[in-house]
């Protein structure tokens, strides 16, 4: 089985229209939460070419490093901190076009520039974030925000089939 995420379309949002179907077909039926984050982090990072992407993972009153595609990060985060806990405090979506203006930004690499941070919700509950940094200023917008959290919905679904 060989599965490419490599994209011909050149907008970003022609990019995410041909990911996402890809990206549902590729993780049905398989409910192992490390495997499906797994391929979910190298297909968006061979699809997109981003600089890091990966998963923070709620472990009683922490983000627990999970799968992810970069450079050697972070451990643990605790709620409310950073960019990754504040979203997951905060249960929403969070774009930091420069990272530098983040107050209790976590550096895991000192060439990251800008993030977004989309929770992944069951049942109204805040299980993880897929974190996504940029070694450019300013790298996301609206199209990725409302791209990712689709498959922020799709990982719920897939992982959590009996989630209301
Ligand atoms: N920048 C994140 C920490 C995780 S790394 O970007 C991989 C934060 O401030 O929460």
């Amino acid at each position: 089985m060989e599965t490419s995420f490599k994209l011909t379309a050149t907008d970003k949002a022609g990019r995410y229209a041909c990911f996402l179907p890809l990206l549902r077909q590729f993780i049905s039926g398989e409910s192992e939460v490390v495997s499906v984050l797994a391929n979910t982090a190298a297909a968006l990072r061979e699809a997109f070419g981003f600089f890091w992407v990966g998963f923070y993972w709620v472990k009683e009153d922490w983000l627990v490093l999970g799968p992810f595609q970069g450079s050697a990060a972070c451990y643990r985060i605790r709620k409310g901190k950073g960019v990754c806990g504040t979203a997951w405090a905060e249960a929403r979506t969070l774009l930091v076009p420069d990272v530098e203006q983040f107050p209790g930004h976590i550096a895991c690499s000192s060439l990251s520039r800008s993030e977004i941070v989309v929770p992944i919700r069951v049942d109204g509950r805040v299980v993880g974030v897929l974190d996504i940094d940029s070694d450019r200023l300013n790298d996301f917008d609206e199209t990725d925000r409302c791209h990712l959290e689709k498959v922020a919905r799709m990982l719920a679904e897939t992982l959590y089939p009996q989630a209301e």
